[in-house]
């Protein structure tokens, strides 16, 4: 394989570490973007160099006054760091739940910084610095619903699937963009064992996903040159399973 460098936004924690990881293993340098988790960054990057890989941290806040330049400033950091990059993963998030009647401007601007601006900048700033190149936004199934309780939350979410498409048309055949959606796979901490099992009642394949479903997701779609602007569910069917209400289910 040729020399390879992935970028990853959120690469130092849970499943941002999972795709880092998973990449070096993978032959990739990689370059870890991170925020606050600055340790956690360190012993990630250490230990992708123990395993033989080239790794760097890269910090940013998405949210910075400065963000524009910082996002710009960012692709162009790494792309010095490690001159054959060639894979993006937008996978960094912000997550506050509210329904529409309590959603205000500042929660709005966040969820749409972190998880839609920022994406959408760094892809142009990694279009800029790439002649040939990857990117694979992490979304959420949640994209499939309408579910009103998270509103800023998924409307950025669904507005980084509509990103995906339109990055993908735009910038093919030079990149690739596409995006996964997961489900259930490693839930906010303050989830229940309960809540988690009712979730899992909803989803057809029966149980919750690991994030090695998703590392395969990932592979699949750097891989496969094929596949342009794909969003790819990751979620054991859960938001396939939209069967409405009719006849044969009317319990009356
Ligand atoms: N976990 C799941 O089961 C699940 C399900 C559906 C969708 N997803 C999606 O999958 C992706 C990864 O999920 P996750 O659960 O691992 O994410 P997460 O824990 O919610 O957050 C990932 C990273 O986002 C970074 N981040 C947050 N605010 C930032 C800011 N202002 N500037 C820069 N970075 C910022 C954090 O970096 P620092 O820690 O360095 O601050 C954090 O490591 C997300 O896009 C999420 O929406 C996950």
């Amino acid at each position: 394989m040729s020399a390879q460098a992935a970028l990853i936004t959120g690469g130092a924690t849970r499943l941002g570490r999972h795709f880092a990881e998973a990449l070096a293993s993978a032959g990739y340098d990689i370059a870890l973007h991170v925020n606050s988790s600055r340790q956690e960054a360190d012993e990630v990057a250490e230990g992708i160099r123990a395993s033989g890989r080239d790794c760097e941290v890269f910090s940013c806040n998405f949210l910075s006054n400065a963000a524009e330049d910082d996002l710009g400033g960012l692709v162009q950091r790494v792309k010095a760091r490690f001159p054959h990059l060639n894979v993006l993963v937008n996978s960094a998030s912000a997550y506050e739940p509210a329904p529409i009647a309590e959603t205000e401007l500042a929660m709005l601007e966040t969820q749409f910084r972190v998880n839609m601006f920022t994406p959408l900048l760094l892809t142009r700033h990694f279009a800029d610095a790439v002649n040939e190149g990857r990117v694979v936004n992490i979304i959420d199934n949640k994209v499939a619903y309408h579910q009103y309780p998270y509103a800023a939350y998924l409307l950025s979410k669904k507005s980084l699937a509509d990103m995906t498409r339109m990055a993908a048309l735009e910038f093919s055949p030079r990149l690739r963009v596409n995006g996964i959606a997961p489900g259930v796979v490693l839930p906010a901490s303050q989830r229940t064992s309960d809540y988690i099992q009712w979730r899992i009642e909803g989803i057809p394949a029966d149980r919750q996903g690991h994030p090695d479903h998703l590392v395969q997701a990932l592979h699949y779609l750097l891989d496969n040159a094929f596949v342009v602007g794909q969003i790819l569910f990751v979620d054991g069917g859960e938001s396939i399973n939209l069967e409405g209400r009719h006849s044969e289910n009317y319990p009356g």
